[in-house]
């Protein structure tokens, strides 16, 4: 029997009160899957909660963590082209429904969750989408096509926010950012959005407007701190789309929503759907391939330090945290 090094967790808690790193089994792709050898993981906010138990749920016997990674497929399972071996792939959502996540030398993924790396396109980019990419793809094109329309992004120099950016300007919209101090918001520059504001600005409103009159759709992720914001920024028929639930929950002005003509969206990757999902993952496969979905700044950590990547990620690192596996 082979083995391989893997990180993996028993119990939900703290990283460093759960997570080993061990000798396990290779383990072996069933029908419809590929086993993919690993170059690089990707830690998401996500995969940090899943851990930590800040969202409750049965644990199996193990879990391996993390959904998003990169390598190269070296099997396949029944019913899959096994022209497929040696194909340099992206990998998104490894760890949903199954214990063997990203973080460690080998992974087991549906075929259809393993996306062939363009030539041009190195691993550690291909990590860093799954996530955030796909969620950003959901938020900023799930409604139909953005071209010659204004997307604000609030928060645009994050993991998901930086995506939106990129994708929202490949689309063809004019696209507005906020970020917190002025490197956050040349990130989010850097990114390719038209415009920048500190989202904590009381006149942060007024800029936008000045800039770009209202806006037609805005990827939200802080809706309690901004929704003042985004009712001034909008238009009757603006879409709102929600994608993260940080903090407390907030207060819905009702009147002032239906005078706007608001309309407010909320999403989870994991319950989007099989077809809008797929829709939101062939966007990043084309974006990908037009070179619009670049390298964010990145942290790198060995899998042996797995403890110190998910500490990094739980105290908001501005960096991308990616694992060498
Ligand atoms: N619904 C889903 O399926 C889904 C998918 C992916 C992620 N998420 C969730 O989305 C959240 C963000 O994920 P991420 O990977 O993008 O995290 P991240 O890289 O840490 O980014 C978080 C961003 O939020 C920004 N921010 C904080 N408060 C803000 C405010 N009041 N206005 C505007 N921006 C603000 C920060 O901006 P500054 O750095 O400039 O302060 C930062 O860029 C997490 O809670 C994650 O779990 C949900």
């Amino acid at each position: 029997m082979s083995f391989m090094r893997a990180a993996r967790y028993s119990s939900l808690g703290p990283a460093a009160a759960v997570l080993t790193v061990d000798s396990i089994p290779i383990p072996k792709p069933g029908p419809n899957e590929v086993r993919v050898r690993l170059a690089f993981s990707g830690v998401n906010p996500t995969d940090v909660k899943s851990r930590s138990g800040a969202v409750p749920r049965e644990l199996p016997e193990f879990q391996i963590p993390h959904h998003d990674g990169a390598g190269v497929i070296d099997i396949v399972g029944g019913n899959v082209d096994p022209s497929r071996i040696g194909e340099r792939v992206w990998v998104m959502l490894a760890a949903f429904g199954s214990i063997y996540g990203t973080a460690a030398e080998y992974c087991i993924v549906d075929a259809s969750r393993a996306l062939p790396l363009p030539d041009s396109v190195e691993p550690a980019l291909g990590a860093t989408l799954g996530v955030p990419a796909v969620t950003a793809a959901y938020c900023v094109l799930g409604d139909g096509p953005v071209d010659g329309s204004v997307v604000l992004v609030q928060g645009g120099a994050g993991g998901v926010g930086r995506c939106a950016v990129q994708l929202a300007v490949w689309a063809g919209a004019t696209v507005v950012a906020t970020a917190s101090t002025q490197e956050r918001q040349q990130a989010a520059l850097d990114a390719g959005a038209h415009y920048a504001f500190d989202y904590r600005d009381p006149n942060v409103a007024e800029h936008v407007g000045k800039a770009v009159g209202s806006v037609d759709r805005i990827i939200e992720v802080n809706l309690a701190a901004n929704l003042d914001t985004d009712i001034q920024v909008s238009r009757p028929g603006t879409v709102v789309v929600v994608y993260a639930a940080d903090g407390e929950d907030p207060v819905i002005p009702r009147r002032s929503l239906m005078t706007a003509g608001l309309t407010l969206e909320f999403m989870l990757l994991y319950t989007i759907g099989p077809e809008r999902l797929a829709t939101a993952v062939t966007a990043v496969e084309a974006a990908l391939t037009d070179g619009a979905l670049t390298m964010p700044s990145t942290r790198y950590f060995e899998l042996d330090e797995i403890v110190a990547a998910h500490e990094a990620q739980e105290s908001g690192s501005e960096q991308r945290v990616l694992i060498r596996c």
